[in-house]
């Protein structure tokens, strides 16, 4: 067991990319907090978990509300004593151009998708300094925060934000034997804001597959189990090698 006696936040557990890594983490003895806005998707994750044995409580909360992160890792913290563990997973993307985005979209965009993480980090970090044990924090980026793209203008912004967050969270809380590391995902599952699985969806990869929910949550749980003690900081591309190709090259 990898996990034992931890406690996880990860949020946007309710599907998908979370849903797999709350699951994967609970095998491995950790207790999860299933942080998702949509309850029946959060109590679905929490049911399979405690039915096969593992420890798991639902926290509805809203990321993008500060107040509503405040209260969810203090409900945590009381109800499973401690945090050693966070992951900001949750995200939505615009998947807008330019010239049709509104102010407001981008807002939400950037609050949920790198506002949060920060706000999550900042709570979070003050239970695992409370807790004297230490912690380890793991972002969601993706490759869309490394590339531009011809939609998504918020998401892609907001995404490579999540990068230099993730060197300055490492760099601000090292000394609190908090290490915060990030995953960059590419075309795993469906994509962000989807439920149905589109088995054509067009990958380019040097695996030639679609990425699947575990490939994410075996390489999130690396980098908050001791076998990644000496990385910090760092980002971990898990997209099949797609990241590693040049356009048009040969
Ligand atoms: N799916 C991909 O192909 C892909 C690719 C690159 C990066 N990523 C990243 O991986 C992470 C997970 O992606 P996914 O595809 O599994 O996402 P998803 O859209 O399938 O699931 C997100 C979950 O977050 C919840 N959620 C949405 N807004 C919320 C809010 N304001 N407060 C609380 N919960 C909220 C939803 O209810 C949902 O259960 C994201 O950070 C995403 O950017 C995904």
């Amino acid at each position: 067991m990898k996990l034992a006696n931890q406690v996880a936040i990860i949020t946007g557990a309710g599907r998908n990319i979370g849903e797999e890594a709350a699951k994967l983490f609970a095998s491995e003895g950790a207790s999860i907090a299933v942080v998702d806005m949509d309850r029946a998707r959060a109590d679905k994750v929490t049911s399979a978990i405690v039915a096969s044995g593992g420890k798991a409580k639902t926290y509805i909360c809203d990321v993008a509300e500060e107040e509503q992160i405040i209260a969810t890792v203090k409900a945590v913290a009381a109800d499973f004593g401690r945090v050693d563990i966070l992951v900001n997973n949750v995200a939505i993307s615009d998947n807008k151009h330019l010239f049709e985005i509104t102010k407001a979209e981008w807002d939400r965009v950037f609050a949920i998708c790198l506002t949060a993480p920060m706000l999550f980090s900042k709570y979070a970090a003050k239970a695992m300094i409370d807790g004297k044990r230490g912690g380890k924090i793991v972002n969601v980026s993706s490759t869309s925060g490394h590339y531009g793209r011809g939609r998504a203008i918020a998401y892609t912004s907001a995404k490579a934000g999540v990068i230099n967050l993730t060197r300055s969270l490492a760099i601000q809380l090292a000394e609190h034997n908090i290490r915060v590391n990030c995953v960059v995902p590419n075309k795993i599952g469906s994509p962000v804001g989807k439920d149905e699985f589109n088995p054509d969806r067009k990958v380019v990869n040097l695996r030639n597959r679609p990425g699947e929910p575990i490939d994410l949550a075996r390489a999130m749980l690396f980098l908050v189990s001791d076998d990644s003690d000496f990385i910090a900081g760092t980002e971990l591309f898990v997209d099949g090698g797609c990241a590693a190709m040049m356009p048009g090259g040969d």
